[in-house]
């Protein structure tokens, strides 16, 4: 049987951006931290860092934060940076405060444009975001484009060719599935994650996107009902769907 590491109670609080071990020692003896509907007065103390750690434990009366190991969904608004330094409003301002400081820091999984929306992940499993963002996982992308002038009709023949070479670049790009919604509207989906791709793509169409979404990471789609801005958690069934297919509709 596999155990649950453990970890100091004041290491994890501190981790998780609680505060100064000192500080955790502080609340601790305060009787502020909560196991199991027991205070925790020891700091130095050992626990199991269990997934279900949040509904045991609680800081100051409220659920703990998830436990390393966090991966969440993201419907990332226009006009937001991911980045953790650039100026200017950045994705990690979309989360809870106190996550800003956690220690591994939650990362995006590969990045948006801060004029594309759409699903961003984010974790702070480092082996989990290069298991995703590895081109040998091949985990597909799928863009929805609104466009500034009408569809050429070439653009599915040349997109899926396999030898579309971008502008700078010594290398064409892997093949791209294209689909035509409309006479300024398509949606592709890629492997690949090249910086500006979809834009580059349809700018070398001599084209212009002008609105640029992603809405599905593997067989993962973005719910309907998370909000520009909001993120949920993602479970086991969700992670597994995005190295999957999509979920039956
Ligand atoms: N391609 C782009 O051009 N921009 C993105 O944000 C993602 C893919």
């Amino acid at each position: 049987m596999s155990r649950a590491p453990t970890s100091r109670l004041d290491k994890l609080l501190a981790n998780l951006g609680y505060g100064s071990r000192r500080e955790i020692q502080a609340l601790a003896r305060a009787g502020a931290i909560v196991l199991d509907g027991a205070p925790l007065a020891a700091a130095e103390a050992r626990i199991p860092v269990t997934r279900d750690l949040p509904a045991r434990l609680t800081v100051d009366g409220a659920p703990l934060d998830p436990p390393p190991g966090l991966a969440l969904m993201l419907h990332k608004p226009t006009g937001v940076t991911c980045s953790h330094k650039e100026a200017g409003p950045l994705v990690y301002s979309l989360l809870p405060e106190r996550w800003r400081r956690r220690d591994p820091p939650l990362s995006t999984v590969g990045r948006l444009d801060k004029e594309t929306s759409g699903l961003l992940l984010l974790t702070d499993d480092g082996a989990l975001l290069h298991r995703i963002i590895s081109p040998k996982a091949k985990v597909s992308k799928r863009y929805r484009v609104e466009l500034a002038r009408p569809l050429g009709g070439d653009e599915g023949t040349v997109f899926a060719s396999g030898t579309l070479m971008l502008e700078g670049e010594d290398k064409p790009l892997l093949p791209v599935e294209f689909v035509a919604e409309g006479p300024q509207r398509a949606s592709v989906t890629l492997t690949e994650g090249r910086y500006h791709q979809v834009r580059r793509m349809f700018a070398a169409m001599g084209n212009h996107v002008t609105a640029l979404h992603r809405d599905r990471i593997g067989g993962l789609d973005l719910p309907a009902d998370l909000a520009p801005g909001a993120y949920r958690i993602l479970g086991e069934a969700e992670l597994a769907q995005v190295f999957g297919e999509a979920a039956a509709p």
